[in-house]
């Protein structure tokens, strides 16, 4: 079988313009980034503020760490498993916990993030992305996109490991601490892992001294406040 190889990719732009498609969604579009650690309150807030922004009338949509493993960045045992994917090629397209996996985890992310803001969706995504680099290139793939900028909120969910660990809702944490104790060590995030706290996020919470009702109501005011939804 013949192999192709596209070495020459021209970018081919769209004819529609950022106000044809704001003027026919009623909305522009935004990626709101929710960054932080296991058990910080990541997914709870994006899921709370989608459905008060569906309930007034927004596009919007989450993209969801653990869902998102479950398909597109998913491992090698699911590609395996639910895919028939072969051993080699499980290995060379499934994503797990190493760095450069969190890396490509993330990459794969801001891209998709980009697609549906672009296209005009409020985008939520939770996801621990503990690496400021990785954060960093997810802004930069929306700032400097080609057709226009993209506005890219950074949030900041500061919650206190000591909280987080408390609540552990999926025991993530005792497993965490109990591999290190047995000497193995699990690379896992505010264990064994590092966390890069944002320099200068949007918004910053704290799930352990806020409600999620709060939580929500200062992600909606800022959003409010830059005009990227209606007040
Ligand atoms: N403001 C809050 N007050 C009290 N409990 C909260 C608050 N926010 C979140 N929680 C609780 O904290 C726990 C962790 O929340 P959540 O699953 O949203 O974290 P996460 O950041 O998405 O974690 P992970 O990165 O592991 O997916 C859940 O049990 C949730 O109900
Ligand atoms: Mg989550």
């Amino acid at each position: 079988m013949a192999t192709f190889e596209a070495t020459k990719i021209t970018y081919h732009p769209g004819t529609v313009t950022r106000e044809e498609r704001q003027k026919a969604l009623g909305q522009q579009g935004v990626t709101v980034w929710f960054t932080g650690l296991s058990g910080s309150g990541k997914s709870t807030i994006a899921v709370a503020v989608e459905q008060v922004l569906i309930q007034r009338g927004h596009a919007a949509y989450v993209l969801d760490g653990d869902n998102i493993r479950f398909g597109l960045n998913a491992g090698p045992k699911i590609l395996a498993d639910t895919r028939g994917y072969g051993e080699d090629q499980a290995k060379r397209f499934g994503l797990g916990f190493s760095a450069a996996d969190r890396e490509e985890n993330i990459r794969r992310i801001g891209e998709v993030a980009k697609l549906f803001a672009d296209a005009g969706l409020i985008t939520l995504t939770s996801f621990i992305s503990p690496y400021r680099k990785d954060r960093d290139a997810a802004r930069k793939v929306h700032e400097g996109n080609k057709a226009g900028a993209i506005p890219f909120v950074e949030v900041f969910v500061d919650t206190p490991i000591g909280t987080c660990e408390q609540r552990d809702p999926k025991g993530l944490y005792k497993q965490a601490r109990e591999a290190v104790a047995a000497g193995k060590g699990m690379g896992f995030t505010g264990v064994d892992d590092p966390y890069e706290a944002p320099t200068s996020p949007e918004l910053t919470l704290n799930m352990a001294t806020q409600s999620v009702e709060e939580g929500v109501a200062a992600v909606l005011n800022y959003l409010a406040e830059r005009g990227l939804i209606r007040a």
